[in-house]
């Protein structure tokens, strides 16, 4: 178990059965609003679903609140979902019939996550080569020299030096921290890697390194990745395709250049005209959403977005739109709808 997988063995090939496969994804949270008021329902997510293929990487993109971190627990299975279904390598993850506790726990190996804080998400009281190597020592690696070989190999990997192995947390930056929590995720060679937020804690001119290295690691392992992020900016160089989710919806999907190039939602068009671009022909108007973000509690009827949409019509209040496919990319917009027939 040195070194990473076969980079042959992970490239996304047209047909290729996906590494990921989200059918309908709920999760409902029953919340207390006071001492005497009924007990409410937080519909965190409601009705997601995606593919995710070996060696590439799915963009999870909205304001927050939208759901994006309900949805990386639940692909994690740290929690299940309410209703819907979870396929990892074509295995329903909630299947109790062949998930036997062996074949969860390898469901488990196969999605590892990096979170947002690179402080909170290591063990000040463990040196980074123990952080590495405890994984591998949980899933079974019992040869200590072979746990260091494979430990060394990955910081290689990650663009850290040798003494970096029995150094401690605190003595590095916030970027090498991360690189460091996804050296660690990366030890037992997942299939999938969801990153929550992984460069919004950092500095600016750290980001745009930590983001290469994930497109550098993607390359060399195979492994597909869930980014998440409230900005449609982050995503633009690492995304094959973006999910743009409002109050636990998806309003938009589609390949990277269909969402960037002609965003047909108008939440997407929202969220592109306020990521700066250096690029003056891409340059676009920027649209001001009117109001707050409303509770998931109690969310507005129909379509949900219709309170803050610039381009709502009397039926987005009674009418929940549909995801719908034209072309490439699944729009839920009864006014774009209306226009594309
Ligand atoms: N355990 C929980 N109990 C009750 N409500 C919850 C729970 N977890 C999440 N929520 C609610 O579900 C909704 C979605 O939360 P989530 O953390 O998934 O959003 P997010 O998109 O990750 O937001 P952010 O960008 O702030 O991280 C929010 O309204 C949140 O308050
Ligand atoms: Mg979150």
């Amino acid at each position: 178990m040195t070194g990473l997988s076969d980079p042959a063995a992970g490239v996304a090939q047209d047909g290729a059965a996906p590494v990921l496969e989200a059918c309908d994804l709920h999760r409902d949270y029953p919340v207390r609003r006071g001492l005497f008021a009924a007990p409410a329902v937080v519909h965190a997510l409601a009705g997601v679903s995606f593919k995710v293929h070996a060696g590439r990487t799915l963009a999870v993109v909205g304001e927050s609140g939208c759901g994006k971190s309900t949805l990386a627990r639940l692909l994690t299975m740290i929690e299940p979902p309410s209703r819907g279904r979870l396929l990892i390598d074509g295995a329903d993850v909630a299947d109790r019939t062949h998930a036997d506790d062996a074949a969860r726990s390898r469901l488990r190996r196969a999605v590892q996550i990096v979170f947002q804080n690179p402080y909170g998400s290591l063990n000040p009281r463990q040196t980074v080569g123990a952080a590495l190597m405890e994984p591998l020592l949980v899933n079974g690696v019992a040869d200590q020299a072979e746990r260091e070989h494979a430990a060394r190999a990955m910081l290689r990997q990650v663009g850290m030096g040798d003494e970096s192995f029995s150094r401690w947390p605190h003595m590095f930056s916030g970027g090498q921290r991360q690189r460091i929590a996804i050296a660690r995720a990366l030890m037992i060679k997942p299939r999938v890697l969801v990153l929550d937020e992984p460069v919004s804690a950092l500095d600016v001119s750290i980001r745009a390194q930590v983001l290469n290295l994930l497109v550098d690691l993607q390359q060399a392992t195979g492994v597909a990745y869930v980014f998440i992020s409230h900005d449609l900016g982050v995503v633009r160089h690492v995304a094959d395709e973006v999910m743009v989710m409002y109050l636990g919806r998806v309003v938009e999907q589609g390949p990277r250049e269909a969402i960037f190039g002609n965003p047909r939602h108008p939440y997407t068009q929202a969220l592109l005209s306020a990521t700066p671009t250096v690029n003056p022909a891409l340059r676009r108007q920027r649209i001001l959403l009117q109001g707050e973000l409303p509770s998931p509690i109690n969310p507005p009827s129909g379509c949900a977005f219709h309170t803050r949409c610039p381009i709502a019509v009397a039926r987005c209040r009674q009418q929940t739109p549909a995801l719908q496919t034209t072309g490439v990319q699944a729009v839920a917009c009864l006014a774009v709808q209306a226009a594309t027939g």
